[in-house]
């Protein structure tokens, strides 16, 4: 098969192009902003362009079977669903001009009889408009994944080891299914075997179901030997606990205030088709956590290009 890799820079997509290379003989292409500041990692075809710039990205698309969407806009100042919403548009109508039969796109968890937060209710809008092509699309749906490189982990472990006394929000006794990288990417290569998950939408965790505080405590102890004491209180709206997690971590506000907002809403897995469809072993939080601490090398980095000074919406 022909697959394209979109957001191939990123967390998942380097992951996924690595086990595409390793465990398949599928073509890879991938598709990304700057092909100068891309390293690739084997044999794949290099498309340099822009979601956001119809006319400039359409190449990437050419004689594909099958795309995935691994893109998502809170990486600069201003309105991150309007950039998401455009930003799948035109993939959407791009992929049905070249005749792509699939699309497998990764999306949040999240109930949709709660009231969404304007992060996940993007994720949301994303899958919609994806599946107004021509092409089947597979959504994979998750809460924090678990791994070098990911953005929700890294504010998670800074919070976890940076602070011995937290005074934190109400959200902290949320539940959350996190995942961890390998068992996201086995997923993703699982559908791209398994044509009758096209046009279905599946949720992936862990085996955990986690409390943001359990999370916290669990994390400090694997990297520190020690428990924070944490002591929630009422008084911090959204907007101050994104505040709080500003001054404490070094993840873009661009991409932290989103992904706070998201933390009200509980990411559990309620619908474990796929689980029961395909052989994924589940990895424990503890495992994940161990395997991304001790690869994590390089990512203070990445994150800080991700919203470089002055870089402002497309
Ligand atoms: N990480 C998690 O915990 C998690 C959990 C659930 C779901 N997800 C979903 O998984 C997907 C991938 O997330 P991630 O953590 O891998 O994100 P990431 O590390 O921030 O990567 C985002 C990717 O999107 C690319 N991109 C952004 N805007 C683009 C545009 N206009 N045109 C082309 N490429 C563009 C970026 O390229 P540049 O290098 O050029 O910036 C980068 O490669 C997202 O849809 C996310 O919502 C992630």
């Amino acid at each position: 098969m022909n697959v394209l890799v979109t957001g191939a820079t990123g967390f998942v997509g380097r992951q996924l192009v690595d086990a595409m290379l390793t465990e398949t003989d599928h073509d890879v292409t991938v598709l990304v902003r700057d092909a100068t500041a891309y390293e690739p990692p084997g044999d794949v075809t290099v498309v340099e362009g822009n979601v956001l710039e119809p006319g400039g990205f359409e190449a990437s698309l050419e004689q594909i079977d099958v795309a995935y969407y691994l893109i998502h806009a809170m990486d600069a100042r201003g309105d991150f669903a309007e950039r998401d919403r455009r930003g799948a548009r035109n993939f959407a109508l791009a992929a049905n001009a070249a005749g792509v039969e699939r699309i497998i796109y990764l999306s949040g968890l999240g109930s949709d009889a709660d009231k969404l937060s304007s992060h996940l209710a993007s994720r949301r809008e994303v899958e919609s408009i994806l599946a107004t092509g021509d092409a089947e699309v597979t959504v994979l749906r998750a809460a924090v994944i678990i791994g070098d490189g990911s953005a929700s982990f890294r504010m998670i472990r800074q919070l976890a080891t940076r602070l011995p006394v937290m005074v934190t929000p109400q959200w902290i006794r949320t539940p959350c299914q996190p995942i961890a990288i390998d068992d996201v990417v086995a997923y993703c290569l699982a559908v791209l075997e398994r044509p009758e998950t096209a046009g279905e939408t599946y949720e992936i965790g862990g085996p955990d179901r986690l409390t943001y505080r359990e999370m916290l405590l669990k994390t400090a102890e694997i990297i520190t030997g020690r428990r924070p004491l944490i002591i929630p209180v009422p008084i911090l709206s959204p907007r101050l606990s994104a505040y709080w997690v500003g001054l404490v971590t070094d993840v873009p506000k661009e991409l932290a205030y989103p992904l706070i907002g998201g933390v009200r809403n509980p990411v559990i897995v309620t619908d474990d088709r796929l689980a029961q469809l395909v052989d994924v072993e589940p990895t424990p939080f503890e495992v994940a956590v161990r395997r991304a601490v001790s690869t994590e090398v390089g990512t203070d980095e990445r994150l800080e290009a991700v919203t470089r000074p002055g870089r402002d919406a497309e």
